[in-house]
């Protein structure tokens, strides 16, 4: 059966195509999303997609998912950075979380260095653009076999 993979994107994340390409590449959320889920089948992982700009959307949608998903992937954009409610969420959830962020965050202003989900994150990726997302479903396909 496959294993129920929740992949959650924060603020502006919506915008992928728009921002600046340096950082974020040239893909749409939708081709994103797409290709994340396409990935996921190949490894027997079945990849339901959310964003939203609001903080509390994103709460009540992990609030949701508790006891019906089996591993995470999340961007949460700035989020990352400073809210601790959305990091008391995701620890709710008790499964395998993986931190992805298409730029180099380590590389540029101090701030996106800090990751307040780093210490609930069973994995983090970063600067790999789209294919970070790919290495967290390697990560997850093996986690959660
Ligand atoms: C991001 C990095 C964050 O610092 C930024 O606020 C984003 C996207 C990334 O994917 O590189 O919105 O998470």
């Amino acid at each position: 059966m496959s294993r129920r993979v929740a992949l959650l994107h924060g603020p502006n994340l919506d915008m992928l195509g728009r921002r600046p390409a340096a950082h974020y590449g040239t893909l749409t959320l939708p081709e994103l999303e797409a290709q994340v889920r396409a990935w996921g089948v190949e490894r027997g992982l079945d990849v339901a997609t959310f964003q939203t700009n609001h903080e509390g959307a994103f709460l009540e949608h992990v609030h949701g998912l508790m006891g019906a998903v089996d591993g995470v992937i999340t961007n949460p954009g700035a989020w990352t950075h400073y809210q601790w409610s959305i990091r008391d969420a995701l620890e709710l959830l008790g499964v395998p979380i993986v931190e992805v962020h298409l730029s180099n965050i380590e590389e540029r202003e101090p701030h996106r260095r800090i990751s307040v989900i780093r210490d609930i994150a069973a994995h983090a990726v970063w600067g790999k653009g789209p294919d970070g997302y790919r290495d967290a479903l390697d990560f997850l396909a093996t986690a959660i076999a």
